[in-house]
């Protein structure tokens, strides 16, 4: 018997072109199996080559969706320095039945989309709905999918554009502006991306020692403050201010400060599962300053994967491969 497994590059996972709400609508509909218990996810087992770098296993079963299988992802904070992307890596899935791989394929795209659905799915739960403002600090691969994200869940008309490197805020602007249809300004100074925004992402590397430039009285009364970057941009004081922090999940969280991350945070007040299932309310005032931080889960790219494995074998796409 042969038994083959589809390849799919990152070309073909692009081409695929899942829509944004298909993908906030997949994570939306794992979190509510999350929340019912009927999912299953080890914290990652990770390598460390050295400094902030990381090689992560990143398991996950959703029986629901028929989803099982693995990302294999690298973040290499040196690599945009040889002009290589920071996040590489595969996911494989497997076949709830048997078990046998059954597709293999390029993790970055799934990857950046994924993590600003998570973003969207806080965000619909934990924004004020006339929120027109985003602030974006750190304007690359997840900054656009964070503001792609957004976009399809809420009306946005301004971005303001923050990068240490004022070229990448130069790019986004150049690439996001006619995209999304909103006015991009890049601005100078972090403060003047958080100040006067009713959401604020921020999307730079992740550092186990923040390096805590938002200060108190930055985030306006009533903001949502999306930290994929975990703590880093935050200083203890700003978070301090927070009336609701939210994790999409508390256990990885832990895991994460076993590991040195999150020092000094505030208490969880909610898990994602537990506001999309509605068992916890989300904002409930008009000015509460509200927080997701999304580590980003494996069960996110066990919702979304096979959708585009079904998408891209649908279209023709991809490379069959005997085991
Ligand atoms: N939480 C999650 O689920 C999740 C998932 C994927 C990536 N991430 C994290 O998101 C972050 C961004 O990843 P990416 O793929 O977009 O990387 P990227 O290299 O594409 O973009 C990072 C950008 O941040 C800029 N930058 C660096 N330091 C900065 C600072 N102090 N202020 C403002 N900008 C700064 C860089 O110039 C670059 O343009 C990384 O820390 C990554 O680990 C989180």
């Amino acid at each position: 018997m042969s038994v083959r497994c589809l390849y799919l590059s990152r070309a073909d996972v692009e081409t695929v072109g899942l829509e944004m709400h298909a993908v906030i609508a997949a994570l939306e509909r794992m979190f509510l199996e999350k929340a019912a218990g009927r999912v299953e996810m080890p914290p990652k087992p990770g390598v460390h080559p050295g400094g902030d770098a990381f090689i992560h296993a990143m398991p996950a079963l959703i029986p629901a969706l028929r989803a099982a299988g693995v990302k294999w992802v690298s973040g290499f904070p040196a690599n945009p320095k040889r002009g290589l992307p920071y996040i590489s890596g595969l996911i494989v899935l497997n076949d709830v039945e048997t078990g046998f791989p059954t597709a293999v394929m390029d993790c970055t795209w799934v990857t950046a989309k994924r993590t600003g659905a998570a973003t969207a799915v806080a965000a619909k739960r934990l924004a004020r709905p006339d929120s027109r403002a985003v602030g974006i600090l750190g304007c690359g691969v997840q900054g656009r999918s964070n503001l792609e994200a957004l976009n399809a869940v809420a009306e946005i008309r301004e971005v303001r554009a923050y990068d240490l490197d004022p070229r990448a805020a130069g790019l986004f602007k150049d690439e996001t502006e006619g995209a999304f249809s909103v006015r991009v300004e890049v601005v100078s100074s972090p403060r003047d991306a958080v100040q006067g925004c009713d959401i604020v992402v921020t999307a730079g590397p992740i550092l186990k020692t923040p390096h805590a430039t938002i200060g108190p009285g930055w985030l306006e009364p009533g903001a949502f403050a999306s930290l994929v970057d975990y703590d880093s941009y935050w200083s203890r004081e700003a978070l301090a201010e927070v009336d609701k922090f939210c994790t999409d999940d508390p256990a990885q969280l832990e895991h994460a400060k076993t590991q040195g991350y999150f020092k000094d945070i505030p208490p969880v007040y909610a898990e994602l599962a537990e506001l999309v299932s509605g068992r916890k309310p989300g904002r409930e005032s008009a000015v509460e300053r509200t927080m997701a931080c999304n580590l980003g889960l494996a069960l996110d790219d066990m919702a979304v994967a096979p959708l585009v494995c079904e998408r891209a074998a649908a279209l023709g796409l991809g490379t069959w491969l005997d085991l």
